[in-house]
């Protein structure tokens, strides 16, 4: 049999645990997903096929091989200033609100991957600040969380090679907040590091405990998600958001029709949602 097969009963079990441990759903007809993703888990965990494999994590529960796991069926796809409309709200609607804050604005990258989206809110920051000198005094503190410590690390190392450096980033930006790292590869420098940290969180538990934010960005990862789950997951974003606070989700998502502590903020282009205050 060969190393990449597995039951049809086992792609449920497998499915039951992702979905659990990280709301990801796999839905039907994902085994080719599984597939590609956990095969070469295969050796590495010590058994012979991927319905050991699959037993090794939902049956014997070895944190290690789950940890990989759920490591694996992650999709880290990001870029620098993604769909671009945020940054630009950022810029030139929501930061002047700000303008006078006497303490640092609080924003959330919530599911930030490898960091491109926090860092380059960190940048529309800086250029505003650099354009209207004297405001926003205090400056940021940018926190970004992701369930994969794999991802957390690339953004702490904050070094990014010459594909990721190609992917959004407008050159200006490039010249201004990297340098080149002994890696070859473009280090982040040192003013727009420091703006942010970053630290493991997992959607689905409980994180109150982060505090309260003015800004959040929670994009392209609600759609990995159940309804009900992806409900959920609002409503702990609203409790943790300022009131009158804003939420960025990704552009092909809508939070409308799942909860209604949001009000839709529409914009030529693109759209954001502020807390209604109760
Ligand atoms: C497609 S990336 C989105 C990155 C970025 N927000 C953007 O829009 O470019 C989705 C991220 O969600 C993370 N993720 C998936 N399930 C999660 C969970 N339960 N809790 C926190 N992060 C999760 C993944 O590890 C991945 O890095």
């Amino acid at each position: 049999m060969s190393e990449s097969q597995f039951s049809e009963q086992n792609y449920r079990l497998f499915s039951q645990f992702l979905e659990t441990a990280s709301g990801i759903v796999l839905g039907e007809n994902k085994q080719y997903l599984v597939k590609s993703r956990l095969t070469s888990h295969v050796k590495i965990q010590g058994v012979s096929n991927l319905d050991q494999l699959i037993e090794k994590i939902v049956i014997k529960r070895d944190r290690q091989a789950q940890l990989a796991a759920i490591e694996a069926m992650t999709t880290n796809e990001t870029l620098w200033f993604r769909d671009s409309y945020p940054f630009s709200l950022l810029e030139n609607t929501i930061l002047p609100k700000y303008e006078n804050r006497s303490s640092p604005l609080k924003i959330w990258s919530a599911a930030c991957s490898s960091g491109q989206e926090a860092y380059s809110i960190g940048m529309t920051i800086l250029n505003y600040r650099k354009k209207r000198s004297g405001s926003l005094r205090a400056g940021a503190q940018i926190l970004g969380t992701d369930i994969s410590e794999e991802m957390l690390q690339k953004c702490r190392d904050a070094e990014y090679d010459q594909l990721a450096m190609s992917r959004g980033l407008p050159e200006i930006f490039k010249q201004e907040y990297f340098e080149s790292a002994s890696s070859g590869k473009s280090k982040i420098k040192a003013q727009l590091k420091t703006m942010a940290s970053f630290r493991q969180l997992n959607l689905l538990d409980n994180f109150s405990a982060l505090g309260r934010f003015d800004i959040i960005f929670c994009r392209n990862v609600l759609i990995y998600f159940s309804p009900e789950l992806k409900r959920q997951i609002l409503q702990k974003i609203a409790a943790c958001l300022q009131d009158d606070g804003v939420l960025f989700v990704g552009a092909s998502e809508s939070i409308s029709d799942l909860v209604d502590q949001f009000s839709m903020v529409r914009c030529n282009p693109g759209l954001y949602y502020t807390k209604k205050t109760q």
